[in-house]
């Protein structure tokens, strides 16, 4: 009873923190990293006819595709393709790679510094994709696309982790969501600049996507200025704080960091092996896994990386602009959300988003086959709008809330390892979908939606039945109820050698 009246005291007095110019600086300048992320998923889906026909060149010598007689035209053609997939899908390879790593980054280097050194990948990318035309292009592109996945994988896991760590309690839902929607930008932003009288062009497209790095030298240089995260910089707690608060009187948000730093002191660092192992971390494990898998098996992406394609079956004549469209309302409901999730909590939104979502897969499906099937003309109409609806959906819960909700579940024992566990499912699944879905459509045509939509009805069910709310709770908060449910199931044994691990707090 105690517990709760401090804690609802200690929520009053720190949505009363004010946020201070350092706090602000800092996660404008950590989110340059998921800008980077977010414009690297995007840039590649405009100008992919002009890079094709520059492949086309560099290998076999001509660039118009009805130049070529028709027996090479398969083996051309192939070729060509089989080159540009790569170009897309390397960058999930390399972020599925480097997502492991974010754990080890952010222990020896620590947040700040481990952001400043990953841009070296950023920039050494851009600059091979910027220098494309001036070697083989098609190499230099999947070579600067992988190298810029692997510093993707890294930013989305350090990113979400720092912004966590330095926000207060009461502002971090929505602090957490500023990850998104820097993603967000980026998507929109790289869609506009793609289009064909801007970047997307003959001559310009190796600058369109040299551009991917140029935020990083941006941020090399804020970086700079911004505070390490408090959680490791051990002799130096109180500075950080106050600098992060500004003037504020810091005392209870003080004793707060102090007690997560005597936990930590007590809990081991965790590795990924024992991270799966121990029961203690089987359930938030577990959440924050399924979490992230119904981000990316929600089906987002195939409407990102094929969205051009599905508008011009549901008969748009301007695809391209519909895309921008798409771009231009994600980024508006991510702002909704940003605004949204410290008040109406991260598992309702991520609920509302994911039945909101099975629902719109439902009529996507009926609108896109009854669209081809019958007269009825306005049934695209009808998928186009469900299409919206799902995106907006998305961005309300299921898409930015994932992103920093794992740094909620784990106090920073395990944090980062589960990052970097949660960071390499959601690279992998992302992965997965762009291969498979081109492949899954041509078999089951407009009924493709049906997957996933029972997909998000099992999401959803979990969500109900497992996710905890963690608004308003600090790290400690949340790991201890955690804990205290795990060890209430474990037998008497058991509870002891998991006390032992986690040293000795058994309390909270
Ligand atoms: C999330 C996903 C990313 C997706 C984006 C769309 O950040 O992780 O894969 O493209 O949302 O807004």
């Amino acid at each position: 009873m105690v517990y709760i009246c401090e804690s609802r005291v200690r929520n009053a007095k720190s949505k009363c923190q004010q946020i201070s110019g350092t706090l602000i600086l800092a996660v404008l300048t950590a989110v340059l990293g998921s800008f980077q992320y977010g414009y690297s998923i995007g840039v590649i889906n405009a100008p992919q006819k002009v890079i094709e026909a520059h492949y086309r060149l560099v290998l076999h010598g001509f660039q118009n595709e009805s130049l070529v007689s028709s027996e090479s035209t398969v083996s051309v053609h192939q070729s060509v393709t089989m080159y540009w997939s790569l170009s897309v899908s390397v960058f999930s390879i390399g972020g599925m790679f480097s997502s492991f790593l974010v754990g080890w980054v952010a222990e020896t280097l620590g947040r700040v510094k481990g952001m400043l050194a990953i841009n070296i990948l950023a920039i050494f990318g851009s600059l091979l994709m910027g220098l494309a035309k001036f070697g083989p292009a098609h190499i230099m592109v999947i070579a600067g696309r992988t190298v810029l996945g692997l510093y993707c994988g890294l930013s989305s896991g350090l990113v979400p982790m720092y912004v966590g760590e330095i926000s207060p309690t009461a502002y971090r839902g929505a602090f957490g969501t500023l990850h998104q929607l820097a993603i967000v930008t980026g998507i929109l932003i790289s869609q506009v600049i793609g289009l064909d009288f801007l970047l997307g062009n003959e001559s310009l497209w190796p600058i369109l996507l040299g551009l991917s790095g140029a935020p990083a030298i941006l941020q090399i240089v804020l970086l700079l200025l911004c505070p390490e995260s408090p959680v490791i910089s051990t002799s130096n707690l109180g500075r950080s704080k106050k600098k992060l608060r500004g003037g504020q009187d810091i005392t209870q948000d003080l004793a707060e960091m102090n007690n997560e730093k005597e936990e930590a002191k007590k809990q081991k660092k965790v590795s990924v092996g024992q991270l799966i192992i121990r029961p203690t971390y089987r359930q938030p494990l577990i959440v924050a896994l399924m979490l992230h898998l119904s981000q990316q098996l929600s089906g987002i992406n195939a409407i990102f990386y094929y969205s051009t394609g599905i508008f011009a079956s549901a008969g748009v004549r301007q695809p391209v602009y519909t895309t921008i469209g798409v771009g231009a309302i994600n980024w508006i409901f991510t702002l909704i959300s940003v605004l949204l999730v410290d008040r109406a909590g991260r598992r309702r939104l991520i609920l509302i988003g994911l039945v909101g979502m099975c629902l719109c897969a439902v009529v996507m499906t009926v609108g896109l086959t009854l669209a081809v099937s019958t007269t009825l003309p306005w049934m695209s109409y009808l998928s186009i709008a469900a299409i919206f609806l799902f995106v907006s959906l998305f961005e309300i819960g299921p898409g930015p809330i994932p992103w920093f909700f794992v740094a909620e579940l784990f106090n920073q024992g395990p944090r980062p390892a589960a990052i970097a566990l949660a960071g390499f499912c959601n690279w992998a699944s992302n992965f997965l979908i762009g291969l498979c879905f081109p492949h899954i459509e041509a078999l089951c045509g407009s009924y493709v939606f049906v997957i996933f939509a029972v997909l998000l009805f099992f999401f959803a069910l979990f969500t109900y039945c497992k996710v905890p709310e963690t608004k308003g709770k600090s790290f400690e908060e949340i790991a201890a109820e955690f804990r205290k449910k795990k060890l209430t199931k474990l037998s008497g044994a058991q509870a002891v050698t998991e006390m032992e691990h986690l040293g000795g707090s058994s309390d909270a």
